[in-house]
């Protein structure tokens, strides 16, 4: 059974076969060239924290699939009130076809998978958001006509995102810097896997030396979901891991910038370099909804 848990799962030939799936989808949606694919499956949405885009991307993207998208917001399961995950798991085999779950511990969506008996999807968890990279992987491919080769440097905390992009820009042949303040770093095995590439993979303090010549800057909030409480010591901690102009004047002609979204303007980023890069962020948005779906097909193949 195909699941995705966590973007290390994935193969970069999974990861490669997820992209042109993802490019095709595309394709036939913009072109109404129907792809009915999913006709008769269910996927239930599980959510403890707040989505726009993971939300609406896989919804809209099942229903194009000619699948059900069935919304469970934890405030109205059991699983809120304390209902194990492992028993949700079972229930939940028995009534749908596949999970999609946004929650806090990668432990909850791991069992889930190792519980339940259909194909689990991870929307994002405090550990990581493959998701979102796939997304990423896409958008950068669409731009750059190629993967291979190009740097990437991400600016910010070690969160989920910086997690997922060191293990999918690595996958599929790019290189990448990432500066975080001392303390932000992401956990040892993913600097572990950063470091089996060699000097792929440069975990670096000032922004500025991660961001020299790279192709694709990448940022994200300083204090995610679930960290509300952090925010003041955070802001205290990431300033100056900002991308800004100063910044931009270090990386190659023709960068591009991603945010996952939702930014913060003059926080991580300003609202000049935003708003200057925002047809590529727009875009990465978009695709999340072909990225999903050709996540959606491989985990049903
Ligand atoms: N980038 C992302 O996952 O957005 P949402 O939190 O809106 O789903
Ligand atoms: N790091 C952010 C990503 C949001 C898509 C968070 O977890 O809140």
């Amino acid at each position: 059974m195909k699941h995705l848990l966590k973007l290390e799962d994935w193969s970069t030939e999974e990861i490669i076969e997820a992209l042109d799936l993802a490019d095709r989808l595309k394709y036939e949606q913009k072109n109404g060239i129907e792809h009915k694919i999913l006709k008769g499956k269910t996927l239930g949405m599980i959510f403890e924290k707040a989505s726009t885009r993971t939300r609406v991307s896989f919804e809209v993207g099942m229903t194009q699939l000619g699948g059900y998208p069935l919304f469970l917001s934890s405030n109205d399961l059991q699983i809120g009130r304390g209902e194990p995950v492992e028993d949700t798991a079972r229930v939940l085999s028995r009534f749908i076809d596949a999970i999609m779950i946004r929650t806090f511990e990668q432990k909850e969506v791991e069992a889930l998978a190792e519980y339940g008996s259909i194909p689990i999807i991870n929307g994002l968890t405090d550990y990581c958001h493959p998701c979102q990279v796939l997304a990423d992987l896409l958008t950068i491919r669409e731009f750059k006509g190629k993967l291979e080769g190009l740097k990437m440097c991400f600016i910010g905390d070690g969160n989920n995102m910086m997690n997922s992009l060191i293990v999918g820009a690595l996958r599929t042949g790019m290189s990448i810097s990432v500066a975080c303040p001392e303390g932000y770093e992401p956990p040892k095995h993913i600097l572990e896997f950063g470091e089996s590439f060699g000097d792929k993979f440069e975990l670096c303090r000032k922004p500025v030396d991660a961001a020299k010549g790279a192709d694709v800057v990448y940022t994200d909030v300083w204090a995610s979901m679930g960290q509300e409480d952090e925010k003041k010591i955070r802001e205290a901690a990431f300033e100056g891991y900002q991308v800004n102009d100063e910044l931009m004047s270090v990386t190659n002609e023709g960068c591009m910038v991603l945010h996952c979204l939702p930014a913060h303007r003059g926080e991580e980023i300003t609202a000049e370099v935003f708003e200057a890069h925002a047809n590529e962020i727009f875009e990465e948005a978009e695709n999340r909804l072909h990225a999903q779906k050709a996540v959606l097909v491989k985990c049903f193949e």
